[in-house]
């Protein structure tokens, strides 16, 4: 019985975004939720990583950006975010709120539980 209840749980936590391939390299795939959109990118080397889909400087979608290594540059102002911590890279200050992602085999699954910075 407890076993179930945290099977539930795991199922809550995590859903699946679809296929690495669905992702176009330097990329990024746009999550709809009830807290908003979640950027899903991937890099040249088929990494995968969520921010919230708002550039920390004035909101911009960072989905429409492109990622030049672990880095993705924001459409509109040109602000470098680090895919990995969320941070603007110095001078700019600001973060984007990140969240767990993982690829098994060739499915991407995406945690909703934002990553405490
Ligand atoms: S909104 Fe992203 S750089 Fe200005």
């Amino acid at each position: 019985m407890q076993q179930a209840e945290t099977m539930a749980v795991a199922a809550e936590e995590w859903i699946e975004v679809g296929r690495l391939e669905d992702i176009p390299r330097q990329g990024a795939r746009v999550v709809r939720c009830a807290q908003g959109d979640i950027a899903v990118f991937r890099t040249v080397d088929d990494e995968v990583f969520a921010l919230r889909d708002r550039c920390p400087h004035k909101g911009g979608p960072l989905s429409q950006g492109i990622v030049h290594g672990k880095r993705v540059a924001c459409p509109l102002h040109d602000w470098k975010i680090h895919l990995d911590s969320g941070l603007a890279v110095a001078p700019d200050e600001g973060c984007a709120a990140r969240f767990p992602v993982r690829v098994e085999g060739h499915r991407v699954w995406l945690s909703l539980k934002e990553v405490a910075t």
